[in-house]
């Protein structure tokens, strides 16, 4: 298996992190291709409950290489941060990681320019508030600060205080607030010149690591239904999230791809504003969301639950190119009487997804759902797809049917070994 790209079906918080970890066992590498600290990836290991915010999942695998590809963007203090938790926690990571030169920074002007964007818009897009959007519109203004910059210190400095200074006057700081810009541009020059050990050409070393024969994990962030092009535009996230982010951000030609692993909560979930068409702003929402205990792992916001989604799991499922895919946090779904899965909406069922891509609103559909008998039983930790009730085979069937792709492992709980693999 050369790379193996593992990215979210839905808008994010699927549950990728612990199915890296899974699958980092024997990778060589892990690296990550999109996104910045917005993302967060909670993974259970026998040493604890890791919340990783900018490292690939797969480093707490001892032994696994992480990588950072040139398609994220990095808050140095953040990144930093991480590793020095981890390494308090026994985890070192220092040695086997891997940041491209090309990744942009987040400048600590990008969280203001953020913040006034938020407050201030007749459109709230309900963005993380981690710079995220600022720094790659920098990106692609020309402008940008990228990592490799601080190969000349003094004028990596006296750009970053340009930045601060141009962002003081854009957005009219006085008093403490521009202290607390010039404070933070500060820190941010200290820790970004600290990162030199870190810099690395990822894309040469991936190919050097398959032309060995070894195996790379290309971790997304987010979700596809929030990637900038073929999610719910204008309410999405700016980094890419579709597999195919994969190859430009890290550097190897699709021809590396060994498969495409998509990544399916067997609810929905989405935090933030924009079209949520089997949303239930209601008690069985609310029921999920505390079962689930659906609350942002960066923000700690309250995600907006609802069910199934299947004519967007088919969607994200063809567009990414999925190979197969990995159902997660089933067990949640225990208990319910009945549980309601859409099936297409309510539009001429030809012409759904034509309607969807050509941008019509989505907010505009009706679900149409199937109605499906739940099970009673307690499956947390279950890992024999014959031991599952027979409800939950039947709707983890369904959902495979409508994504149009096998599910071939099924997480049931948060520990590693709370895994059904219905391929071995
Ligand atoms: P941004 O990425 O902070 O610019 O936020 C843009 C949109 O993406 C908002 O709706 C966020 O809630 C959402 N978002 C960003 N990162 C994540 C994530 O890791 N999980 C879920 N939603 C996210």
């Amino acid at each position: 298996m050369p790379v193996r790209i593992i990215v979210g079906l839905q808008w994010g918080d699927e549950g990728k992190g612990k199915m890296v970890d899974h699958l980092a066992l024997d990778a060589s590498a892990v690296a990550r291709f999109s996104g910045g600290a917005n993302a967060g990836h909670t993974v259970e290991t026998p040493m604890g409950r890791y919340a990783l915010h900018m490292l690939p999942s797969g480093v707490l695998r001892q032994g696994v290489a992480g990588m950072i590809g040139s398609g994220c963007v990095v808050d140095p203090l953040a990144l930093l941060g991480e590793i020095s938790d981890l390494e308090n926690s026994g985890v070192t990571v220092a040695d086997r990681l891997l940041v491209s030169g090309k990744v942009h920074l987040v400048h600590p002007a990008a969280r203001v320019s953020e913040a006034f964007s938020e407050t201030g818009a007749d459109r709230k897009i309900g963005t993380t508030g981690r710079g995220i959007g600022p720094t790659y519109v920098e990106k692609f203004r020309r402008r940008g600060i990228r990592l490799e910059d601080i190969s000349l210190p003094a004028q990596f400095s006296a750009r970053c205080r340009e930045r601060a200074d141009r962002c003081a006057q854009e957005f009219g700081l006085e008093g403490t607030a521009r202290e607390a810009l010039v404070r933070d541009t500060e820190a941010f020059i200290e820790a970004s010149l600290s990162m030199a050990r870190y810099v690395g050409d990822v894309s040469y070393t991936i190919s050097r690591i398959l032309e060995e024969n070894g195996t790379v994990i290309a971790e997304g962030a987010q979700g596809t239904l929030l990637d900038p092009d073929h999610g719910t535009y204008p309410y999405v996230t700016c980094g890419q999230c579709v597999s195919g982010a994969a190859c430009t951000s890290l550097g190897f030609g699709p021809n590396r791809v060994g498969e495409v692993v998509g990544i399916l909560k067997a609810y929905s979930t989405r935090v933030g504003e924009g079209p949520f068409p089997t949303e239930q702003a209601n008690e069985t929402g609310e029921r999920i969301r505390k079962a689930g205990n659906e609350y942002g792992t960066t923000t700690g916001r309250p995600r907006r639950c609802g069910w199934s989604d299947g004519v967007l799991a088919r969607y994200a499922t063809r567009l990414n190119g999925c190979d197969w895919i990995t159902l997660t946090l089933l067990d949640v779904l225990s208990g319910f009487e009945e549980l309601q899965v859409c099936t297409r909406y309510e539009l001429d069922p030809e012409q759904d997804l034509a309607l969807f891509e050509t941008g019509v609103r989505l907010g505009a559909h009706i679900p149409v759902y199937e109605t499906l008998p739940g099970w009673k039983e307690d499956i947390r930790g279950e890992t024999r797809w014959d031991a599952l009730p027979p409800n939950a085979r039947r709707y983890v069937e369904t959902l495979e049917r409508l994504a149009g792709a096998p599910i071939r492992a099924i997480s049931t709980g948060p520990d590693r070994d709370h895994l059904i693999r219905r391929d071995n």
